[in-house]
């Protein structure tokens, strides 16, 4: 499985990419909000667009998914991805378009299909599609049928969504059960969907049952047991925030180990080496 950075914040990126672990990265509309905050927080003038193009020359060989925000129709995500397609791709080759399955957001009758005709225009101009906010397995069949390389459901937000529906009391970081959690004997779901991770394990099911060749990307997650589900089930990316990231590496005993082997070694082998 891949490991992507879900960060516009060109410290994190140029961090992971020097472990070398890093495969990808994914950023979104809050996201690079999070990143412009950051440096005007730091009195910093910003120039996103040589930003945008550092980091993805850090990047480079690997894919970095960027966002469309003209979402009133598929023409608008189309013309858009166009654009920021054309202005960064011949940076380093590595852009992918992120396109929301389903940009309707007002219950406005007619703009179900949108994002699905943006994503097979844009396939159909040669350019990698990203399927962004993915929340059931037929969204992410319809996204694969129209061509689109990734496909990100949001496992994060739909444990927050079945927490919060449900008045369970948590944090963002919080593990979620992939098995689902139980409330007055009860398993909390979503139209038959038990956790993010099972959505995502559902995706993946339905992708190899058919020979789907669209990458299953689970995104919005939120530590490290849930990198370990994705990957139990099966998906081809993980997209984390940089924290999870370092979350990866720690355990209790790696840290007690290492302080005893430091204050264990000998000024004799020291001095060896
Ligand atoms: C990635 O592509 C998504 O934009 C991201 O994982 C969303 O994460 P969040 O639910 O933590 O905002």
């Amino acid at each position: 499985m891949k490991f992507f950075l879900d960060s516009a914040i060109l410290s994190e990126i140029e961090q992971a990419y020097t472990a070398g672990i890093c495969d990808g990265i994914t950023m979104n509309p809050s996201l690079v909000k999070k990143a412009v905050d950051g440096l005007k927080a730091k009195g910093e003038k910003i120039d996103l667009e040589r930003y945008i193009r550092r980091a993805l020359k850090v990047a480079k060989g690997t894919p970095v998914s960027l966002e469309v925000t003209d979402t009133e129709s598929a023409e608008a995500m189309v013309v858009q991805g166009k654009k920021l397609f054309k202005k960064f791709n011949p940076v380093a080759g590595n852009v992918y378009i992120k396109i929301p399955v389903n940009p309707s957001y007002d219950a406005a009758p007619g703009k179900d299909f949108e994002g699905i005709i943006a994503i097979r225009a844009l396939r159909k101009a040669k350019i990698p599609v990203n399927c962004t906010l993915v929340f059931t397995p037929e969204q992410a069949l319809a996204a694969a049928k129209a061509g689109a390389n990734f496909v990100s459901p949001f496992a994060g937000r739909i444990d927050d969504m079945l927490r919060k529906e449900h008045f369970v009391p948590f944090s963002k970081e919080d593990y979620y059960p992939a098995k689902g959690l139980s409330k007055e004997g009860k398993v909390l779901e979503d139209n038959g969907v038990v956790s993010g991770i099972d959505l995502v394990g559902q995706i993946v099911k339905v992708f190899r049952q058919y020979g789907i060749k669209t990458e299953v990307l689970a995104a919005s997650l939120r530590n490290a047991r849930q990198v370990r589900e994705a990957a139990l089930v099966g998906a081809d990316i993980a997209t984390m925030p940089f924290s999870v990231f370092m979350e990866l590496m720690r355990h209790r005993l790696t840290a007690e180990g290492m302080k005893k082997f430091a204050e264990d070694t000998p000024e004799e082998f020291r001095k060896l080496v």
